[in-house]
């Protein structure tokens, strides 16, 4: 279904930003947007893309179920209520430029960055700070830079990786009884109107690393990233997971 919001939309609306994956407009109500994500995939900062139509419907409907199940459990996120199958009514927030990662088991970039063998076990998780610049390609930072540089004040990157450590557990608990490994997730945070802290952007396996347990198969962009197939197939079976265990 199209979103009621996006048919009926007034074209004197703003769309106030627009990324590889995802537009944001502006609404009638001063505290609310709505967020359409797109077919569009990227990986390795951007060099490869695609367009994989059906993507964007399983990222939106994942993220709509992960957050609205962060927001039954007390931690506070911008999702209001989904919209259609592409969008969801969000709260407006002001972005801190800040990205944590999560990481329960070794993929991806700290793989590259250590030397060690994919998988290898951490013995607890490690959180990672990224300062979101696209012309800096992102690089890693820590609580010192954030605050030193006028990023996000110490007190600010606190709160937010207390926030994700609590996201790491409810979640890792929730993918496990689905039969799925949390390996990794990047998350990000911002303020609304009234100054309050929210978990924004998606969750969803766009932004997550998620092992099949049985079998160890990947159950993320990383199919996209290493050329694996099936990302719909793929995207949809974790949704329907996901769907039974909520
Ligand atoms: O690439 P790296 O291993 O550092 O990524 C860690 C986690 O953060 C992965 O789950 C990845 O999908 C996510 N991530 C993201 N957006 C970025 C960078 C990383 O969702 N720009």
């Amino acid at each position: 279904s199209v979103s009621a919001f996006l048919l009926n939309r007034s074209s004197d609306l703003e769309i106030l930003s627009e990324g590889y994956t995802k537009v944001v407009y502006d609404t009638d109500d001063p505290e609310l947007t709505v967020i359409e994500f797109k077919d569009t995939v990227t990986a390795f900062r951007n060099i490869k893309r695609a367009t994989i139509k059906g993507k964007g419907r399983l990222t939106c409907r994942v993220s709509s179920l992960i957050m609205g199940y962060l927001n039954s459990k007390g931690l506070k996120t911008h999702f209001v209520k989904a919209d259609g199958d592409n969008g969801q009514v969000c709260l407006k927030v002001r972005v801190i430029p800040v990205r944590i990662i999560m990481r329960n088991a070794a993929a991806g970039s700290i793989v590259r960055t250590f030397g060690i063998p994919a998988g290898t076990a951490l013995k607890h998780p490690v959180v990672e700070m990224t300062y979101k610049n696209n012309d800096l390609d992102n690089p890693i930072i820590n609580r010192d830079h954030a605050d030193a540089l006028g990023i996000a004040t110490y007190e600010e990157t606190e709160a937010m990786i207390e926030t994700s450590r609590k996201v790491n557990s409810l979640l890792c608990e929730l993918f496990a009884s689905i039969g799925v490994q949390l390996v990794d997730f990047k998350i990000e945070f911002g303020y609304t109107a009234d100054g309050t802290m929210v978990i924004t952007d998606e969750i969803s396996p766009d932004t997550c690393r998620f092992r099949n347990m049985s079998d160890g198969r990947q159950m993320d962009r990383d199919r996209y990233r290493y050329d694996q197939g099936d990302i719909i197939d793929t995207y949809q079976e974790l949704t329907n997971r996901l769907e039974k265990a909520l």
